[in-house]
């Protein structure tokens, strides 16, 4: 193209086709039919391809236009101006609409490729669920790793028991009015009501001793059964975890000390344990383990009956009526037991205010722990 001083000029003015100074085609129907044709391709160019082919033919080097406006070099000064102005008023409206059918097209483009990769935020996608252990089975773990650090080792017994080892062994004979309090699941074998599941895990103290292996320093977490309605503060099945210490010169002392250091480390420092004196058949003498009140700290309130101590289990010295069942020498040997429930130890560790929880498989609950 021949740089024309005047033409540049004028582009400036044609910038807007509906400008002042706006010239039109001035009756040049050459030059009419050019912007007509290629207008009217551009309007109906349906990819950006074709918009190209339709500005190109319209305006390229080959195109009519293009030679009209290298004979503006051959007119005389005086007609070209004119010329040049007609000419550059035809370019700015082709232009003009190749630049707005762009954007048109583009928008489409972009709207149809939005369509396609469309997300839908309110699917719900099948994610990665990684789950985790249930807060029982966390504290019990947690309960079998401090017994395991003071150098116990982890037992573990039979769910379906015989009457004698969860009941007679333990030194409950078959009239104990201690067994009504555990009404219990009788399995169907054997002679009737002599197998069962166990209600308490007592009956892996007899399995221990039994095995003859001495000293015992073992605890023993596990299920057991009861025939109770489940309320706030009962389940039929639940768990419990019996502790079991049998050496020489073994002291109520050392019962008392090892209970204080199970709880403080489950529950921190700031908790106080006591025992108060309390009836088991096979602990001799028995007590009942209480612990300061993880709701008022000692203060008194409504959990604990304004007491400020809650009873977490059972202890005593070992009953040498159980030694005498299970074969071990009760004059040689001496020890102290406990059981608890770990469920129970949980709820009052957590404040959480139902049993029931822990079976209802809400994970908006389970999450929490
Ligand atoms: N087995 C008892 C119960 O289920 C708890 C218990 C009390 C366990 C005293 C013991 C103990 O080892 O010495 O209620």
């Amino acid at each position: 193209m021949s740089p024309d001083v005047e033409l540049t000029e004028s582009a400036a003015e044609a910038d807007g086709p509906a400008g002042e100074g706006d010239v039109g085609t001035d009756g040049d129907s050459d030059l009419t039919e050019i912007e007509t044709v290629a207008l009217g391709r551009i309007a109906t160019a349906t990819s950006l391809s074709e918009l190209e082919d339709a500005e190109r033919d319209a305006l390229g080097k080959r195109s009519r236009f293009s030679a009209r406006y290298q004979q503006l070099g051959r007119m005389d000064p005086s007609e070209r101006r004119d010329a040049g102005r007609r000419l550059h008023y035809v370019r700015a409206r082709i232009e003009a609409a190749v630049s707005d059918k762009r954007a048109a097209l583009t928008a489409v483009a972009q709207a149809e490729r939005l369509a396609a990769d469309r997300m839908d935020l309110t699917e719900v996608l099948p994610g990665v669920l990684a789950g985790h252990l249930h807060l029982v089975t966390q504290v019990r773990e947690e309960l079998e790793d401090v017994f395991v650090g003071m150098g116990y080792e982890i037992a573990e017994g039979p769910e379906v028991e015989t009457d004698w080892y969860n009941f007679q062994a333990l030194n409950i004979p078959l009239d104990h009015p201690a067994r009504s309090s555990v009404d219990t699941f009788f399995v169907d074998a054997g002679e009737p009501e002599t197998v069962l599941l166990r209600t308490h895990t007592s009956p892996v103290q007899i399995h221990l001793l039994e095995r003859g292996r001495l000293p015992i320093y073992a605890v023993a977490p596990g299920r057991v059964y009861r025939r109770d309605t489940p309320d706030a503060t009962h389940l039929p099945v639940f768990h419990q975890i019996e502790g079991l210490v049998v050496d020489h010169n073994v002291t109520f002392g050392d019962l008392a000390g090892t209970i204080d250091t199970f709880v403080q480390a489950i529950f921190g420092a700031d908790v106080r344990t006591r025992l108060r004196p309390g009836y088991f058949p096979f602990t001799e003498p028995s007590a009942e383990f209480e612990i300061s009140c993880t709701i008022c700290a000692g203060a008194g309130c409504r959990t604990c009956a304004q007491t400020g101590w809650i009873e977490l289990g059972g202890c005593g010295m070992v009953n040498p009526a159980v030694f005498e069942a299970t074969g071990v020498d009760a004059e040689e040997w001496t020890g102290f037991a406990f059981g608890f429930g770990i469920d129970r130890l949980a709820i009052m560790r957590h404040g959480i205010a139902d049993l029931r929880s822990f079976i209802e498989n809400d994970v908006r609950f389970l999450l929490q722990f």
